[in-house]
């Protein structure tokens, strides 16, 4: 609280003073802080009319590379090098971690989160923000909520269901807010079910603050805010941008009027003050570029998946690693080496300190000769008349690529960015023909690609011997490339979101961007790879999935439960002549459970360093908590009894075993009413005891249909949908109404 602030004062700091300040009240002591983009490196911007333009700050990997990488100890000294750079630049906050699902392969900011799967976002953005925090700058957890596509963004109403809504897309803010307590959470522009974010007093208050303890500032997306009085009164306690006299106005009218509560604007005013407050004990800071620059390196190279690396034609041996002192002619093609594709576009964009490009670096690390052919041309799709250009670069780089001895393409997606989905998975045409004509010519081809989001690979994939997912990784990402082919990095990045065959193919296909201002969640709990799993479907390359350089094998798994959740451990050996990392995964499932659920789902992880020929010994542990589902009958999570499978291995499709624990169930009994129906009351132990006196002793007498009900299945089975409550209307019904009221509460005793 705030007490010294007049009301005018308070509703002043509830709203920023321009694009990226708080509210200076120098009455109160309250300078104005700053607060900054984010995520993936500090945009602070250089000149208040150039929205994108930003001081030079590290351009790190973002987050759909940085997921790749599985590991929070990574994500975390990435958040503390973020920090000291939020240091550097006087930045009190940072506008990240993203952390919203991507629940379509299309939307527009996939680059920006992290993960199909709530675990894995939740786990590497938890220490993302414990980084971060760690120096004293903070967070600003986002965008809450349920904001998974750009079309309509601000408009739209996220239609999803309560299960799917906890298990899913609020499982990971849960996850980060209860462990790293970000200072802030942005909520995000859309509706959910109807009520936008930035006015909802279930998320903001309820679910947020009253279930989940959170005592950080709220603050809204860039423009989230329709209604001040409704917002604050939801939970909202800070809107940005600012200055927004008009709002402050209305909140003192509400006041003055009593239609808002004093106590409300007073208490997110101070929630305001105490951000500023807590952003105080800030020291200034400083960093080495040159050693952000290095880390950066590190993140990229360790979030590049290798997808393929066949063995060549007549040999055991694959094509990558290159052997970087062979006397070998390279032939790099594509635009993409020279001009690096390595942030989307939007709000995140940052202005690099420097930038690597991978035909540089490819020169600078191999013996042989290495010749560029640009391939296609940089920006978009090429104006009318254009064609011919097109032919004549590929042409080029096919005849560059028949006279060398590796042919290495750079391809991809022109562009992401923030405001708008992408409306296709599949490679631009001519980066398609170009890989296509390339392979055709030179059998020893390695395609690179760069982008944002997933991208289908089918059709071409199988001409080519090796394929590296490049994502976009940053300003280093061209030495992190060059580190990977060189194999002076072995690759160890998985996928962290599934890629199809097919866009059709996937679970949000039919659903996704929605209509006149609505999307239906209608794939519910089966988000990514659990929906492709529910239907057996082949994909392209799996969730989780990853090559390595070297080959690694498993030993049995072994799982013991515990109260905390299940203790797993398995034996990891790396079994080829390099070191390398094992993403070691473990997905559980529970047959015959009595909810629906996906066939799998990941709920432990573990990145693991091994030597040449090392075993480790791993221990990975399954949180009882992320056992739970969500109950909507009673409104809580409940872990159900029972034995629970722990599936290892190296992807969600490449299980190396399996070991069972049995799990004791949470109390979760739910009362029987008039409404439940015959069949839940004959489930329940309770009220099948119940029911079954009280019938047995009517029956006889009554000699009514309900007398055969016990006795006969098919009668059972016809029966069991009704409610215990309508019985009473049937003809010869032992079950009165006063009867039934007896049983009620005869069972619920
Ligand atoms: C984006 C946020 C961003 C904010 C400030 C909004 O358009 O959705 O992610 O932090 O702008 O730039």
């Amino acid at each position: 609280m705030t007490p010294e602030l007049t009301v005018a004062e308070q509703a002043a700091l509830t709203s920023g003073s321009d694009a990226w300040h708080t509210t200076q009240v120098e009455a109160a002591g309250l300078p104005a802080i700053t607060v900054t983009d984010g995520p993936h490196g500090v945009r602070l911007q250089a000149d208040p009319r150039d929205m994108l333009r930003g001081q030079p700050a590290t351009c790190f990997p973002p987050a759909v590379a940085s997921a790749s990488t599985w590991d929070p100890a990574l994500l975390r000294r990435m958040g503390e090098a973020l920090g000291d750079e939020c240091r550097a630049m006087d930045v009190a906050v940072l506008l990240g971690p993203g952390i919203n699902l991507k629940r379509s392969p299309l939307g527009g900011r996939n680059f920006e989160y992290f993960s199909e799967d709530p675990l894995l976002a939740g786990v590497l953005a938890t220490e993302w923000v414990n980084g971060l925090q760690s120096r004293n700058v903070g967070a600003s957890l986002k965008h809450f909520a349920v904001n998974n596509q750009e079309t309509d963004r601000l408009r739209v109403s996220a239609d999803v269901e309560m299960r799917t809504l906890r298990e899913m897309y609020l499982r990971a803010f849960h996850r980060v807010i209860t462990r790293a307590r970000p200072w802030t959470v942005m909520c995000s522009y859309n509706k959910v079910n109807g009520v936008y974010a930035s006015q909802h007093h279930w998320l903001l208050t309820q679910v947020l603050r009253d279930e989940w303890g959170y005592e950080g500032v709220v603050v809204s997306d860039w423009g989230a805010v329709a209604d001040r009085v409704a917002a604050v009164a939801a939970g909202l306690d800070l809107t940005m941008p600012g200055p927004d006299p008009v709002g402050d106005q209305e909140l003192i009218d509400a006041v003055a009027d009593g239609s808002l509560d004093a106590g409300l604007l007073a208490r997110n005013a101070g929630r305001v003050g105490a951000l500023v407050r807590a952003a105080q004990s800030r020291t200034h800071g400083d960093y080495d570029q040159a050693d952000h620059h290095a880390l950066a390196r590190e993140i990229a190279g360790r979030a590049i998946v290798l997808l393929k690396n066949d063995a060549l034609q007549g040999s055991e041996q694959s094509l990558l690693p290159l052997d970087p002192d062979a006397a070998q002619s390279i032939a790099v093609i594509g635009e993409f080496a020279r001009t690096p594709r390595y942030q989307g576009g939007g709000s995140s964009q940052i202005t690099p300190t420097r930038l690597d490009d991978a035909l540089t670096q490819i020169t600078a690390a191999a013996r042989g000769t290495v010749r560029f052919a640009v391939g296609y041309p940089a920006a978009g799709t090429p104006e009318p008349g254009a064609a011919a250009d097109m032919d004549a670069a590929r042409a080029e780089a096919v005849d560059l690529a028949a006279h060398s001895d590796v042919a290495l393409v750079f391809a991809g997606s022109m562009h992401e960015t923030e405001g708008a989905d992408r409306d296709s998975i599949d490679l631009p045409e001519a980066h398609r023909k170009l890989i296509e004509a390339v392979a055709a010519v030179n059998p020893r081809t390695v395609v690179i690609l760069s982008n944002g989001a997933v991208l289908s690979t089918s059709g071409w994939d199988a001409a080519v011997p090796a394929l590296i997912e490049g994502w976009l990784l940053g300003q280093a990402g061209g030495s992190a490339i060059a580190d990977v082919l060189f194999g002076r990095v072995n690759p160890s990045g998985r996928l962290a979101e599934t890629i199809p065959l097919k866009l059709q193919d996937h679970p949000s296909y039919l659903d996704f961007p929605g209509e006149h201002g609505h999307v239906a969640y209608g794939e519910g709990l089966y988000v990514g790879y659990r929906g492709f799993d529910a239907r057996e479907q082949a994909v392209a390359y799996p969730f989780g999935f990853g090559l390595s350089y070297t080959t690694f094998s498993y030993g049995q798994p072994a799982a013991t439960a515990t109260d905390a959740g299940i203790e797993v451990r398995v034996p990891v050996t790396n079994t080829g002549r390099r070191g390398g990392r094992e993403v070691v995964q473990v997905y559980v499932s529970l047959p015959g459970s009595a909810v629906r659920r996906a066939p799998r789902e990941l709920k432990a992880f573990a990145s693991v360093p091994l030597a040449a020929g090392e075993t480790a010994d791993v221990t990975l542990f399954v949180e009882r908590d992320d056992l739970a589902y969500w109950d909507t009958r009673l409104g809580r999570w409940v872990v159900e009894g029972g034995e629970y499978h722990c599936a290892v291995g190296a992807s969600s499709r490449d299980l190396r075993g399996t070991a069972v624990a049995e799990v004791k169930g949470d109390d979760a009994r739910v009362p029987l009413s008039t409404g439940s129906t015959l069949g839940e009351w004959l489930a329940d132990p309770r009220g099948a005891q119940v029911l079954g006196q009280a019938l047995a002793g009517t029956a006889a007498d009554t000699g009514g249909p309900m007398a055969a009900v016990f006795n006969d299945p098919t009668m059972l089975l016809f029966l069991s949908a009704i409610p215990l409550g309508r019985m009473a209307a049937f003809p010869g019904s032992p079950l009165t109404p006063e009867l039934i009221a007896e049983l009620v509460a005869a069972a619920n005793a």
